[in-house]
């Protein structure tokens, strides 16, 4: 049996070419390379026969630091053939792939995160290179939720840039050790950043990106979270999508956050050449 679930996002790249400080995929940390395409593979050939995500998002890390990104949209395509593929990227190196490429994955949204104010216009150069490649495109100013601020739809194809600017430390700090909070499940969800992404992570099925990456990089399961390996569980797992659930006490509550102003210079460092 196929179950329906709004979202799936696909952790493709491990690494990153920015740092931002409180990054949900913990991109400020030593985090190196990106999943091999065989591995992507093998992974959406198992659940794409479990699952039917209306929206199948590539996630890092930055896709765009993927080599066989193209490659990858292809897979997703093939395998869930109604879906819309949604491309969430930094933007900085949406010139590494031919701008022709993407109109052939529609339904297609590319979001370009823009993490520096100072750096808007570098990534609309980016933007422009896609829109230029076709005429027609409607604009709209703002979008469907509060963080999409400009959109281009043609069609099928959607590119919009996205705005955070606040996010919310998921874990506790200390030195270089990362801790949970251990706060109460549903005021953490409450004030979430990522309250309804389930992500497939080396294979598996996480509630969201904070719980995966945090657990893979410190090696710790504080709370015995289960991710989800095949369909004993499924229902489960997608009845529990947008609730909060004991793995939620890694992160604060509303008194507890650190709140990290993402337009800030000082918290998101370009590690690519020619960009300060
Ligand atoms: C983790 S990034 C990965 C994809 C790509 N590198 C990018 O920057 O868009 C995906 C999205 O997560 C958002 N994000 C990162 N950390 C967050 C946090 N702590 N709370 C909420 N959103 C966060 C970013 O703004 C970005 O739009
Ligand atoms: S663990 Fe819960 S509160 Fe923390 S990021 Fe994931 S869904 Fe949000």
């Amino acid at each position: 049996m196929i179950r329906s679930m709004p979202r799936l996002d696909i952790m493709i790249a491990y690494s990153c070419n920015i740092s931002c400080v409180g990054c949900i995929s913990l991109s400020d940390f030593k985090r190196d390379g990106v999943a091999p395409y065989t591995d992507i593979e093998s992974w959406i050939t198992k659940w794409h026969t479990l699952i039917a995500p209306e929206v199948v998002t590539l996630f890092g890390g930055e896709p765009c630091l993927h080599p066989r990104l193209p490659a990858v949209c292809a897979l997703v395509r093939q395998s869930w053939p109604m879906s819309t593929i949604r491309l969430i990227t930094n933007g900085y190196l949406l010139d590494k792939f031919d701008s022709q490429t993407w109109f052939d994955y529609a339904p297609l949204e590319i979001q370009v995160s823009i993490h520096r104010k100072d750096h808007e216009p570098v990534i609309n150069q980016q933007i422009k290179r896609i829109l230029d490649q076709r005429r027609g495109w409607t604009v709209h100013k703002t979008g469907k939720t509060a963080h999409e601020q400009l959109s281009w739809q043609l069609g099928n194809f959607k590119i919009y840039k996205s705005i955070f600017k606040d996010f919310v430390v998921p874990f506790q700090q200390s030195g270089k050790t990362l801790l949970p909070w251990y706060s109460d499940p549903a005021e953490a969800h409450a004030i979430c950043g990522a309250p309804n992404t389930p992500i497939l992570y080396k294979g598996l099925l996480y509630k969201c990106p904070a719980v995966a990456n945090v657990m893979d990089l410190t090696g710790h399961n504080w709370f015995d979270y289960q991710a989800c390996s095949d369909e004993t569980g499924l229902d489960e797992f997608i009845a529990g999508i947008g609730r909060p659930e004991t793995a939620c006490a890694q992160c604060p509550n509303k008194t507890q956050a650190v709140i990290v102003d993402h337009f800030d210079i000082n918290n998101v460092i370009v590690k690519q050449k020619n960009i300060s």
